[in-house]
């Protein structure tokens, strides 16, 4: 590996900037999840929470839980830790590789909480103070450090929690506008924005977050300096180009990055889903799930473009579902053959389309013969509606 490039991650704050942010995520913000997401407008990546108890006592567990190549900056490691020893220690052995560490505290999980950990922490906030202060004098700038924390029901708490962890040293704040009683629904807006007007430190704002256009409203409703996604950036990595559904070049790249990383055929499975088929959710089916209603709804609406021996609908951008025809007669077209892009057949598209031509035909007073043999299926389960529209039946004709 080549000289590891460091980012001062301060520097991405600027003034009216809003700095988009891939949420730690346990499983998903792995190596492969965050490349990918850079590749998409995305400014800051987080690892998933590393317990840095065993980060610090196992080489395993580092290799296990870390990796990293040259693509994944700026980088925040975000670790569960409620030992100044185990928080500075993983932070020391981790920094040559990132740019920033995190303390979690925000995991609202029964097991975080038995072990004192993630929103646990929040109740006792002496400790966190702590853990912060010293990470900050034990490792130079511009490295940074920073938490991610909830909001508590008492909002005033939240605010002081806030302002002493600023004056601990913190670099920025990760701030989910939820209570740890409550992971869905709406997040409190104001809350956050009291929070962000309490300190100078940057805040990112997170929370039921699905667009650009969230991203957007609630930089402008909070004033936050950036915007954290989890849910949303997982269902499409492309969220931060501003794009409102996977598109099918994410999918390509997604698998791209996995079959090029250094992954044994388990993990390879284990993040592109074949292991998952199954049963549990498999990312790569979460992904192409969005790529897929979005080319449906693409087939329904967009409008259907006609060439000299081409009838096309666009799928997605510059995939197009096609039709070749010759023509009889100047009303009349021979079918010969439907295309629908390879990575999308046997999903019911194919109906969709022909249901779309055979309209768009009808409707224009045309006449078809059918040679295309998928076409034909399509017209004797829907002999009724198109009984007018066929010059000549293909079951009728005499075999040669
Ligand atoms: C699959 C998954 C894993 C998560 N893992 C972590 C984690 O490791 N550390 C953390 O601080 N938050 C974690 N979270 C919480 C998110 O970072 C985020 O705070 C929360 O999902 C709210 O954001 P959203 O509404 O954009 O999903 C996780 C969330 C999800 C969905």
């Amino acid at each position: 590996m080549g000289k590891r490039q460091q980012t001062d991650i301060k520097t991405l704050f600027e003034p009216n900037k809003l700095v988009k942010v891939c949420a730690p995520m346990v499983r998903y913000s792995k190596l492969q999840f965050r490349n990918l997401v850079k590749k998409y407008d995305c400014d800051l990546v987080f690892t998933p929470m590393i317990l840095a108890d065993s980060f610090c006592k196992s080489a395993k567990a580092r290799s296990n839980e870390f990796t990293t190549n040259l693509l994944d900056t700026p980088l925040v490691a975000q670790f569960a830790a409620n030992t100044i020893h185990d928080f500075v220690g993983a932070s020391y052995l981790i920094s040559p590789y990132c740019d920033g560490v995190d303390l979690n505290c925000g995991c609202p999980q029964g097991w975080a909480r038995e072990q004192e950990l993630g929103c646990q922490m929040l109740r006792n906030p002496q400790s966190i103070y702590a853990l912060i202060r010293e990470c900050r004098n034990q490792i130079c700038k511009p490295f940074s450090v920073s938490v991610k924390m909830r909001l508590l029901k008492d909002l005033k708490k939240s605010v002081e929690i806030c302002r002493q962890l600023e004056r601990c040293g913190a670099s920025f704040l990760s701030v989910h506008a939820r209570t740890p009683e409550c992971s869905v629904g709406p997040i409190d807006k104001h809350g956050l924005r009291a929070v962000v007007e309490s300190v100078e430190i940057p805040v990112i704002g997170n929370g039921g977050v699905g667009s650009l256009e969230n991203c957007i409203e609630l930089q402008e409703c909070a004033k936050v300096a950036g915007v954290m996604v989890a849910n949303g950036i997982l269902a499409n990595p492309t969220l931060f180009s501003g794009t409102n559904v996977t598109p099918m070049r994410c999918v390509q790249d997604w698998l791209d990055i996995c079959y090029n990383s250094t992954l044994g055929v388990q993990e390879y499975e284990k993040l592109c889903g074949s292991e998952q088929l199954s049963g549990a959710p498999a990312h790569i089916m979460r992904l192409f799930r969005g790529f897929l209603n979005n080319a449906k709804h693409n087939l329904k609406n967009n409008p259907v473009q006609e060439t000299s021996k081409q009838l096309a609908i666009e799928i997605n951008s510059n995939v197009f579902a096609t039709i070749s025809f010759e023509k009889v007669d100047e009303n009349t077209y021979d079918l010969v053959h439907t295309t629908i892009p390879e990575e999308l057949r046997g999903r019911g598209l194919g109906h969709i389309f022909a249901e779309r031509i055979f309209d768009h035909l009808a409707g224009n007073g045309r006449k078809i013969k059918l040679t295309c043999e998928f076409l034909q299926e399509y017209f004797v389960k829907n002999r009724v509606k198109y009984s007018g529209l066929i010059i000549e039946d293909f079951e009728t004709r005499a075999a040669p």
